[in-house]
């Protein structure tokens, strides 16, 4: 059975731009807005706009992908007042972060220290589920425990019984934090446990590891984070079951020199010249994963930052700067 595949939420990493263009390419069902954080106060729409500028184009990207808006917070009533400030706004969904490791939001009972309290997050989840309406997708995001999995299946279903309608489970504690493995038999624990959909999430970076994931967890659907960023066709090749070997790299890389001219573009348009020259690498950096083209790319614009020397370099190595952005991508 053909499952649905979401990109995953990753502040710093996944912003609108990159979305924009993992968009093109093509394959994702929908995906969630890094985290806003909610502590203390009503945020202005304005908050909303500058993480999720989709929410001005009906909360989808470009070519049509939905974006839900990921909401970071423990008071349930704080929370509640700004996701119904946030449902004015229309987003494709309103999703809670109950997985976020940083020591910053960790410190503040935020993120993945609530899944030390199930009933914090029981509250949480509830007083949103009576601010949002029905036709907007309401859903969370979790890892398995802060160090151990002994009250994963609590948090999934205080979670459940708070009203929320799908359930993303990172199969890792916080101190595991990004180390494999992924604990993928955990998802079928949870999905045992409670009877909304879980979408397994966690070390997908291949087909071969998509289809041991649906194995291990009982899964179909998963979100895809880092793998994503690393491979941008990864959607697409489990889409069609088809894992590298059977598909031509160069083939492929030229596919993607016209959407890192139109990453390149759109990361001018948001941010001053040397920060633009920074997200650049940093996806580059992750693209060496798949592409040894871009770790010669990499090398060539590592140590520069001004924008008119790194247009140049990428024109070098074949990148169409300047150029119309016709991708011949769906
Ligand atoms: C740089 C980075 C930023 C992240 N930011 C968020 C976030 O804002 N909200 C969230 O729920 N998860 C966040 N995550 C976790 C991912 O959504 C995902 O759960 C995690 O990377 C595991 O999936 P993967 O192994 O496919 O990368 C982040 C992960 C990374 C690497």
């Amino acid at each position: 059975m053909s499952g649905r595949i979401q990109l995953a939420p990753m502040e710093g990493l996944a912003d609108h731009v990159l979305r924009e263009v993992l968009s093109r390419v093509g394959g994702y069902d929908r995906a969630t807005c890094e985290f806003v954080r909610v502590s203390g106060s009503l945020l202005p729409p304005r908050i909303y706009r500058r993480i999720c500028p989709e929410l001005d184009r009906g909360s989808r990207t470009g070519p049509g992908m939905p974006v839900a808006v990921q909401l970071l917070g423990s008071d349930p009533e704080c929370m509640a007042e700004n996701a119904a400030q946030l449902c004015a706004l229309a987003p494709a969904g309103i999703d809670l972060n109950f997985g976020c490791p940083a020591k910053t939001v960790n410190r503040h009972g935020g993120g993945a220290m609530l899944l030390a309290t199930p009933e914090v997050l029981y509250r949480v989840a509830a007083a949103i589920r009576k601010v949002v309406p029905r036709h907007i997708p309401y859903s969370a995001k979790m890892r398995l425990g802060v160090s151990d999995t002994s009250r994963a299946l609590e948090c999934a279903q205080a979670l459940e019984a708070g009203g929320v309608e799908a359930l993303a489970v990172h199969a890792r504690t916080r101190d595991d934090g990004y180390r494999p493995p992924a604990h993928w038999e955990w998802i079928g624990r949870i999905r045992a446990a409670v009877s909304l959909p879980v979408i397994a999430n966690g070390e997908i970076w291949s087909v071969a590891d998509y289809l041991r994931c649906r194995a291990e967890s009982g899964a179909t659907d998963v979100m895809l984070g880092r793998g994503a960023v690393a491979d941008p066709f990864l959607a697409q090749r489990i889409r069609t079951r088809a894992d590298r070997a059977e598909r031509d790299a160069r083939s492929e890389w030229l596919e993607l020199l016209p959407l890192v001219a139109e990453y390149w573009r759109l990361c001018q348009d948001k941010v001053a010249g040397r920060h633009a020259a920074g997200r650049l690498k940093s996806w580059l950096a992750w693209l060496r994963r798949r592409f040894p083209e871009a770790e010669a790319l990499y090398g060539a614009i590592r140590t520069v930052n001004d924008p008119e020397a790194t247009a140049s370099l990428l024109r070098l190595h074949g990148v169409p700067v300047g150029a119309a952005a016709a991708t011949g991508l769906a």
